[in-house]
C-alpha cells in the first residue's frame, strides 16, 4: 500500500473560496428605506455627537479597566505567597544535624542510577534509591557571578547563607570573610566533622572551615583545617583525601609550595591525631576503646579513586559509607556527655568529577556509594536516642546529563541502555591513566600496536566489543583527553547524553527527614544555609564580626601572613574554573 505522503495535520479540505457571507449586507440593503433623504435637523446632529462621544467614552475605559485588572492580576501572580506546609518550630535540647552534599548530582543522575540499579539487580520498577524516599524539595543554584556556579561558590551558599563569586571560599564579594555554621557550632560547644572522597582541600570541605578568595590556594586551607586560623582549631574530625597539600615539597607525594609540614604542624600545635592508612583507620575502627579527637584521615595524596575503581582496592582505600558510619559513631561517642550534639558535613565529592568527564559507568557507582551513605545517616538517626536532622543536596550539576542521546540525523530512539554501563569494570579515568602508563613504557610502539593495546583496554574495561578505528585513533591523538574520549565510548553505546565537561545552572534536589520541613518546595541555595544555622541555633554573625575584626595578617608558626590569601585577577578567577 502506498502511504499517504500528506504531512498528518494538514486540513483535509480546503475552505470555501468565497469566504464569509454576504447575509448581513443584503439585510441592511433591504431595510433601506426608499425616498429622498430628509434635511438633519440641529437635536438630530445634537444626538449624533452624544452617540459618537458616549461610545467613544465607554471605548476607553473599558480598555483602561482591561489593563487595569490585568496589571492586578499580573501583580497578585507576583506576589501569590509560597503555599506549604507551616514552619517548623526550632528544636529544644540536645541535637545532632548532619549535611550531605552530593556535589555536581542533578536530578537526571537519580534517574540514571535508580534505571541502572534496577537493571543490575533484576528489580522491580518501584525499586526505587533510599533518597527518592526523602525527597521534599529543589534549590536554585546561581552564585553572585554567574547563573552556572561552581562548588566554592555553592559550599559559600551552604556554609555562611549568602551568596558569593565562583571560586570563592567563604569569602563574600567584597572580599570579607563570612562565619560559617561549622564555626558557629562548634564556637557553641558542638562537635564537628568533615568527611569527603576528594582532597579536604577542594571547595566542599574548605568552605566549611577556612576562608581564601581563590579556591586554589589549597595549602592556605591546610592551614587553616588544622588550626592555623583566627579562631584557632575548628574541626574535631576529617576524613578524605588530598594528603599532598599537608606534606612539605620536600618529601614524596606533596604538592604544596613551600616546606612547611603540616602534619606535624597538626599535631605538635593543634593535638591532632593524624592517620594515613586503611590499616589505621580499621584499627580505630575495631579498637574497643574510644577513638580520641581530634583525628585526621587522609587516605590518598589527592582524590580517593572511584567507587567502580575502589572496590577493586577495598585494601588500600575505605568507602565513603565507612567514612560516614565511622564519623557518626566517634562523634556521639564524644557528645556523650555533653549537652550539645554534633555537626557532620558528609559529601559524595566525585559525583561531580564523572560528570565533568562526561563518565556515565563512574557516576552510577558514585551515586549508589552517596545513596548508601545516606541510608547509614538515616538507619543512624532512627537508631540514636539523640534527636537529630539530615539535609541532603546538591550545590550544582554537573555534565548537562541527559537520559537520551540522539545518535543520528534519522528519528531518534526513545531508549537508553543502562546493558552498556553494566558491562564496565573500571572508570575511563582509571583506564586512561593506564594507557598512559603503558605508552611511557613503550614509547616505539607502531600506532597497530597501540591500537590493539587499547582496543583490549577499552574491551576489557569497559566492556565495550564493537569500538571503531575512528574512536580509538581519537584517544590516541588527543592523550590529555583520553579520559573523556574513553568515557564517550561507553556513553554512545547507552546513549546517554552530555551537553558540557563543565556544570550547569538546572536546580537541584533536595532531601530531608522529619524536622527539615522549612526546605520543602523550591529554594534559593543560602536558604538551606540559614536552615543549618537556625537548626542548630547558632550565632553566625557574631563569628563574622570576629573574622573581620581579626587582623588580615593572622599570625601563624610561619610568621605573619595574608590569612585570606592574594585577591585574584579576574584572570585567576577565570583560569581556576573548572570543577
Ligand atoms: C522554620 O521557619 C520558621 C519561620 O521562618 C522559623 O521560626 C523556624 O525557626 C524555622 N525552623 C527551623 C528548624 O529552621
Ligand atoms: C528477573 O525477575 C523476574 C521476575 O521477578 C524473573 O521472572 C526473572 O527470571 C529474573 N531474571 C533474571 C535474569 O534473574
Ligand atoms: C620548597 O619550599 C621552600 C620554601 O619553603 C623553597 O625555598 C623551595 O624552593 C621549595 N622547593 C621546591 C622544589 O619547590
Ligand atoms: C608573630 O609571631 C612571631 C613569633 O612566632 C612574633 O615574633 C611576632 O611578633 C608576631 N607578630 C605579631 C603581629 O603578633
Ligand atoms: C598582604 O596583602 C597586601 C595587599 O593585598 C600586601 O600589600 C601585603 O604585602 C601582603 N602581606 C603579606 C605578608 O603577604
Ligand atoms: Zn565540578
Amino acid at each position: 500500500m502506498r502511504r499517504d505522503r500528506r504531512p498528518l495535520f494538514a486540513p483535509s479540505r480546503r475552505l470555501s473560496p468565497t469566504g464569509p457571507s454576504d447575509e448581513a449586507s443584503e439585510e441592511s440593503y433591504l431595510l433601506r428605506k426608499p425616498g429622498k433623504p430628509k434635511s438633519v435637523s440641529r437635536r438630530e446632529w445634537a444626538l449624533f455627537i452624544w452617540a459618537v462621544l458616549t461610545t467613544m467614552i465607554v471605548i476607553i475605559l473599558s480598555v483602561v479597566l482591561q489593563r487595569l485588572s490585568a496589571r492586578s492580576n499580573d501583580d497578585a501572580y507576583k506576589r501569590h505567597p509560597r503555599p506549604g506546609p507551616a514552619p517548623y518550630p526550632k528544636p529544644e535540647g540536645k541535637r545532632n544535624l548532619i549535611f550531605m552534599v552530593s556535589d555536581g548530582m542533578g536530578p537526571a543522575s537519580l534517574s540514571l542510577t535508580r534505571s541502572f540499579r534496577q537493571y543490575h539487580g533484576n528489580l522491580s520498577i518501584d525499586d526505587v534509591l533510599e533518597l527518592d524516599k526523602h525527597f521534599i524539595g529543589s534549590s536554585r543554584t546561581r552564585s553572585s557571578s554567574s547563573l552556572v556556579t561552581d562548588s566554592a561558590a555553592g559550599a559559600t551558599a551552604f556554609s555562611c547563607g549568602q551568596k558569593s563569586y565562583n571560586g570563592a571560599i567563604s569569602m563574600l564579594p567584597d572580599h570579607t570573610p563570612c562565619g560559617t555554621v561549622l564555626e558557629a557550632a562548634k564556637r557553641a560547644g558542638y562537635m564537628t566533622g568533615l568527611v569527603v572522597t576528594t582532597s579536604i582541600t577542594d571547595a566542599t570541605p574548605a568552605c566549611f572551615a577556612s576562608h581564601v578568595n581563590l579556591r586554589l590556594e589549597e595549602d592556605l586551607i591546610a592551614q587553616q583545617e588544622v588550626g592555623e586560623h583566627p579562631l584557632g582549631r575548628v574541626l574535631d574530625l576529617m576524613l578524605g583525601g588530598g594528603r599532598c597539600h599537608f606534606l612539605p615539597n620536600s618529601s614524596v607525594g606533596s604538592c604544596r609550595t613551600d616546606d612547611r609540614d603540616i602534619t606535624e604542624v597538626a599535631q605538635k600545635n593543634y593535638g591532632w591525631h593524624y592517620i594515613d592508612s586503611r590499616k589505621q583507620f580499621d584499627q580505630l575502627n575495631n579498637a574497643k576503646t574510644p577513638v580520641k579527637l581530634p583525628l585526621m584521615g587522609l587516605f590518598a595524596p589527592t582524590d580517593l579513586p572511584y567507587e567502580l575503581d575502589r572496590r577493586n582496592m577495598e585494601d588500600v582505600y575505605p568507602s565513603l559509607d565507612e567514612m560516614a558510619q565511622f564519623a557518626l559513631k566517634t562523634l556521639q561517642e564524644a557528645t556523650k556527655y555533653s549537652d550539645k550534639g554534633f555537626f557532620l558535613m558528609i559529601e559524595g565529592s566525585r559525583i561531580d568529577h564523572a560528570g565533568h568527564c562526561n563518565d556515565p559507568a563512574a557516576q552510577v557507582h558514585e551515586v549508589m556509594a552517596y545513596d548508601k551513605a545516606f541510608f547509614s545517616v538515616i538507619t543512624f538517626l532512627d537508631e540514636s536516642d539523640d534527636q537529630g536532622v539530615l539535609i541532603a543536596t546538591s550545590d550544582h550539576e554537573t555534565g548537562g546529563l541527559s537520559t537520551a542521546k540522539q545518535l543520528s540525523a534519522h528519528y531518534p530512539q526513545y531508549l537508553w541502555h543502562p546493558k552498556a554501563l553494566d558491562r564496565a569494570t573500571a572508570s575511563a579515568e582509571h583506564l586512561a591513566k593506564q594507557l598512559s602508563t603503558h605508552r611511557i613504557s613503550w614509547p616505539y610502539e607502531t600506532r597497530e600496536e597501540l591500537r590493539e593495546y587499547l582496543q583490549g583496554l577499552v574491551q576489557k574495561g569497559l566492556g565495550v566489543t564493537d569500538v571503531k578505528d575512528s574512536e580509538l585513533d581519537k584517544v590516541i591523538d588527543e592523550p590529555i583527553y583520553a579520559a573523556w574520549n574513553l568515557a564517550s565510548i561507553i556513553s554512545a553505546r547507552a546513549q546517554i547524553g552530555w551537553s558540557t565537561h563543565g556544570h550547569s545552572a538546572v536546580d537541584v534536589n533536595i532531601y530531608g527527614t522529619t524536622g527539615s520541613g522549612n526546605l520543602s518546595g523550591n529554594h534559593e541555595n543560602i536558604e538551606v544555609g540559614i536552615f543549618l544555622r537556625d537548626y542548630l541555633n547558632v550565632d553566625v554573625d557574631q563569628i563574622t564580626k570576629e573574622l573581620v575584626d581579626a587582623s588580615q595578617l593572622h599570625n601563624t608558626t610561619n610568621g605573619d601572613t595574608n590569612w585570606t590569601g592574594r585577591i585574584p585577577s579576574e584572570e585567576e578567577l577565570a583560569a581556576s574554573m573548572g570543577y
